[in-house]
C-alpha cells in the first residue's frame, strides 16, 4: 500500500496482458510524438498528415490536439501559466497511457515551456518520447494567422499570447527539428515523411 499525491492506501494492480503483448498484436511500438511550436506553425496539420500516412501503412495512431482536449478533459483550464502547465501535464499523462496501449500517440500543442515538455519526457521510457520542434519563425506564423489570433493579441484583445506577450522557449534537445529552407516551408506530407523515417530507423514501426 502506498500514498501517491492526495491518494492514500492505493495499490498498483498488474494485468497479465502487458505493453509487449499489445505491441505484438499491433506490430508496432507505442510511443509519443510530441509536436511543439508556435501557434500557426503547422502542428495540427503535421499531426493529421502523420496520422493519415501511418494509418495507410496499417499503424494505429491517435492525436491529442491541444485545442481538442480543451473541449473536454481540459475544459476547466485557462491559458494562465499555471493552467497551461496543468494542461500539458494532463496531456502528457494521457499520452503515456496511449503509448502503454501500444499506440503511436501524436500530441500537437504549443507547449511553450521547456520544463513542462521535459516533465512529460520523464514520464516515458527512454526513447519513447520523440519531440518534434516545428521551427517556423514568428513572422511566418503571424502572416498565416488562420484563426486571427495574432491580430487579436497584437490589438491587446488576447493577453498572454505565446510569441506576442508570453514566451516560447525553443527546445534544445528535440529528436527532430523541422524548419524552413530559405523561404520555403516543406509540405506537411514531406514533414510527416521525415518523422516516419525516424520511427522506421528506431524500430517503432515493428514489434
Ligand atoms: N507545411 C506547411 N506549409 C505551409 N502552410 C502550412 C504548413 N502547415 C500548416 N500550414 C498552414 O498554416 C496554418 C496553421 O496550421 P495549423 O496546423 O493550424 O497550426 P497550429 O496547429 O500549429 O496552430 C494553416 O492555415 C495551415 O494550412
Ligand atoms: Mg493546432
Amino acid at each position: 500500500m502506498s500514498n501517491v499525491g492526495k491518494s492514500t492506501n492505493i495499490l498498483w494492480h498488474e494485468s497479465s496482458i502487458q505493453k509487449l503483448d499489445r505491441q505484438q498484436l499491433l506490430q508496432q511500438k507505442g510511443c509519443v510524438i510530441w509536436v511543439t511550436g508556435l501557434s500557426g506553425s503547422g502542428k495540427s496539420t503535421l499531426a493529421c498528415a502523420l496520422s493519415r500516412s501511418l494509418h495507410s501503412r496499417g499503424k494505429l495512431t491517435y492525436i491529442l490536439d491541444g485545442d481538442n482536449v480543451r473541449h473536454g478533459l481540459n475544459k476547466d483550464l485557462s491559458f494562465g501559466a499555471e493552467d497551461r502547465s496543468e494542461n500539458i501535464r494532463r496531456i502528457g499523462e494521457v499520452a503515456k497511457l496511449f503509448a502503454d496501449a501500444g499506440i503511436i500517440c501524436i500530441t500537437s500543442l504549443i507547449s511553450p515551456y521547456q520544463k513542462d515538455r521535459d516533465a512529460c519526457r520523464e514520464l516515458l521510457p527512454k526513447g519513447d518520447f520523440i519531440e518534434v520542434f516545428l521551427n517556423v519563425p514568428l513572422h511566418v506564423c503571424e502572416a498565416r494567422d488562420p484563426k486571427g489570433l495574432y491580430k487579436l493579441a497584437r490589438a491587446g484583445k488576447i493577453k498572454g499570447f505565446t510569441g506576442v506577450d508570453d514566451p516560447y522557449e525553443p527546445p534544445c534537445n528535440s529528436e527532430i527539428v523541422l524548419q524552413q529552407k530559405g523561404s520555403d516551408c516543406a509540405s506537411p506530407v514531406d514533414m510527416a515523411e521525415t518523422v516516419i523515417s525516424y520511427l522506421e530507423e528506431n524500430g517503432y514501426l515493428g514489434a
